[in-house]
């Protein structure tokens, strides 16, 4: 159940992962696509999980065709906007919205700086009509090897001032975290935040290189932590904060079912989770659903949800006036 007296936040949200059926079919008639279906009922199995993906890969395939349609910078910043009015809905009042500007720049090559300044102007707007709080995590999608991430780096880094953090995303097994060392370093220097995915579809040992090597204070998913005791210690004592995001883990086949899932153990042990969507367009979930239907079926009692829903708000980038102002 979720608390009404406590502030609701999703702080692992991909933006570009919910983007809405209606806008994708809307944008590709625009912008001449060549999308594969004409109605919203023909095109949703294409841009969303109808059963589990055998792995994160084929998972993030259905991401595709949401950003394959922005055709210009207007097209980015309607679907920002967009996705603060469905944050709204889904009863959220904080949210830390990532997205991946060099994904969201690719078929069309929109300029990389201009795609992060269009999503924070559509994030802005959003925040103004709507009335919740938002912050932007800049992600380097590591599918498309160190170069583009450098770019993606850069495009973030010029507008550094409206980025809460950096993260890293995509395929963790082809693409490991030792690769970006020099990413994280100029991320670090340059004031950011650091979370990571991480233990998603690799093992513990890519979570142990995401908070020694890259620097992450909060890892994306960590899920495989639970293989590694001593990992489970260190998160608990260095208060590491793991986003979980329950649905998104059987959806990718991370975990057979809920009723395996470890974030129970992890709460049970002291570290500090949360609950969280991920990508919830391409789910077709949203986040009431991971606390009144995935919590419960992954054997979370009412106060362990409660305390997720306390550690969302702890694990938050936010100084603690900001978190303080919140409700
Ligand atoms: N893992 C890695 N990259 C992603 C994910 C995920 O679950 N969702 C969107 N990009
Ligand atoms: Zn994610």
């Amino acid at each position: 159940m979720i608390l009404p007296q406590l502030p609701l936040t999703d702080i692992h949200r991909h933006l570009d992962g919910n983007i809405r059926a209606s806008t994708i079919l809307d944008l590709g008639r625009a912008f001449n696509c060549g999308l594969p279906a004409n109605d919203i009922e023909s095109l949703r199995p294409h841009v969303q999980v109808m059963s589990n993906e055998p792995d994160l890969v084929s998972f993030l395939q259905k991401l595709d065709w949401g950003v394959k349609v922005l055709g210009d910078l207007e097209a980015c910043r309607r679907v920002a906007y967009e996705n603060i009015e469905d944050a709204l809905r889904a009863g959220i009042d904080y949210t830390e919205l990532r997205f991946s500007p060099g994904y969201m720049a690719m078929t069309h090559q929109l300029p990389i700086p201009g795609v992060v300044e269009a999503v924070i102007d559509g994030v802005q707007a959003g925040c103004r009509d709507f009335g919740i709080s938002a912050k932007l995590i800049g992600i380097m999608s590591r599918t498309f090897g160190e170069h583009a991430c450098e770019q993606e780096l850069a495009g973030i880094l010029a507008h550094r001032d409206q980025i809460v953090a950096i993260d890293l995303a995509g395929d963790e097994l082809g693409f490991p975290g030792d690769r970006f060392l020099t990413h994280f370093q100029r991320a670090r220097d340059a004031g950011l935040h650091i979370t990571v995915h991480a233990g998603e579809a690799a093992g513990p040992e890519s979570i142990w290189q995401a908070i020694q090597q890259l620097g992450a204070e909060r890892i994306g998913h960590g899920v495989k932590a639970v293989q590694d005791p001593a990992l489970m210690d260190y998160l608990a004592e260095h208060g590491i904060g793991i986003e979980s995001c329950l649905t998104s883990n059987i959806q990718t086949s991370t975990v057979a079912d809920l009723a395996q899932h470890p974030l129970k153990k992890f709460l049970q042990h002291g570290v500090m989770a949360s609950l969280n969507t991920d990508d919830p367009a391409v789910q077709g979930i949203e986040l009431a659903h991971e606390y009144e239907v995935a919590a419960p079926a992954a054997g979370l009692a009412a106060a362990e949800i409660r305390q997720a829903q306390e550690n969302g708000l702890y694990m938050a980038f936010l100084s603690v006036d900001e978190k303080r102002a919140l409700k």
